[in-house]
């Protein structure tokens, strides 16, 4: 089969189309024809060695082939998977199954894939796995989210800030999103009622008070955010640096019922939730924003594009 690889840390040009074997199933995973992938800036984060990265991979990526988000149809079942059969339409991740979305087959564990339903496009639901789970679980499971909440969202244009946009909203709650300015009428889009650039406000210095924020890029100590949050209020740290993990690790040692509360979102790939997602965007209640679709010969360029910066919506590699 054909794969995208890489094995030096880098731009996306160090992306090389190779032919590889295609991926036998062990028994509790699937072999899936890959329709769709889409590009996260964990991809990005893998190939340019991020700090984070470098834990797993000190001298390379420690992926050869990228790609974790996707659709497609099942090709092959391991001898202990009983609920997919060859010829199911799925989608899930394979972040947790050693990642190789960016080729025309993959193999994942079963528990992280659903079937995916036939009114959602190959293209909309490879965008649901990763970035939709990040913040429906971001909003719903850890923000808990309730109708009349004013909530903030850090890195609202981002991926996984459009879902957590939108499903806030959705729920109930007035939503403020942080992101850079060329990203405010996608915030809006999304739902934000008010937007601001994070190049220009601190948002812990808002007047403002916040029931709950999701911040996907934290980079403070948790002094600022009890400032920003309401007496009873939820910090969800999404992502961020490693000083911050740390910091609201301890901090939310001191989280109590009547006080303040921090949160790291542990991001868990299920069928509930992937089920429940999907059915969000049939029924139209959440819209999947994809910035562009790239055919498989240019996933170097759909990576890219992630690593600049440029996307505004999800970025989409149609495989087959
Ligand atoms: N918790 C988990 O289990 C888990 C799992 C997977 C991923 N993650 C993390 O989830 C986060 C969100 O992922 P994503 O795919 O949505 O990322 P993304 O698409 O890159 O979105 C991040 C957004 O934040 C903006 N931004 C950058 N610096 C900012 C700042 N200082 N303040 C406010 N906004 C800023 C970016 O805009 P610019 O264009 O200006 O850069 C971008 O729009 C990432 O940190 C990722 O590592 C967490």
């Amino acid at each position: 089969m054909q794969a995208f690889t890489c094995d030096r840390y880098g731009n996306a040009d160090r992306l090389v189309l190779q032919e590889v074997p295609t991926p036998t199933p062990r028994p509790k995973e699937i072999l899936v024809r890959v329709k769709a992938v889409s590009v996260n800036s964990w991809d990005w984060d893998i190939i340019s060695g991020a700090p984070v990265m470098r834990i797993v991979g000190p001298f390379r990526p420690a992926y050869k082939t990228l790609g974790a988000d996707l659709s497609g149809i099942v090709e092959k079942i391991g001898s202990a998977v009983s609920d997919f059969k060859i010829g199911d339409e799925v989608f899930g991740d394979v972040s947790d199954s050693g990642w190789g979305g960016f080729a025309e087959y993959v193999t994942g564990k079963a528990e992280d894939f659903a079937k995916k339903p036939k009114q959602l496009s190959f293209e909309d639901a490879a965008c649901l796995p990763q970035a939709g789970l990040l913040g429906y679980q971001g909003v719903r499971t850890f923000g808990q989210v309730k109708p009349g909440d004013k909530v903030l969202i850090n890195g609202a244009g981002g991926g996984a800030g459009m879902f957590a946009c939108q499903i806030a909203k959705l729920d109930g709650a007035e939503v403020t999103g942080i992101d850079s300015a060329n990203k405010f009428d996608a915030m809006r889009s999304f739902g934000a009622d008010h937007v601001y650039d994070y190049k220009q406000v601190d948002y812990t210095k808002l007047e403002q008070k916040f029931d709950v924020i999701i911040d996907a890029v934290a980079n403070k100590f948790p002094k600022a955010y009890r400032r920003a949050l309401t007496p009873t209020g939820t910090f969800v740290m999404m992502g961020g640096k490693i000083t911050s993990i740390l910091s609201i690790l301890l901090a939310s040692r001191k989280n109590t019922e009547d006080g303040q509360k921090f949160k790291i979102l542990m991001w868990n790939v299920n069928q509930a939730d992937l089920n429940d997602l999907a059915q969000l965007v049939i029924n139209q209640k959440i819209r999947v924003h994809i910035d562009k679709t790239f055919p498989f010969e240019q996933t170097a360029d759909a990576l890219q594009s992630i690593g600049d910066q440029n996307a505004r919506g999800k970025v989409v590699i149609k495989v087959s």
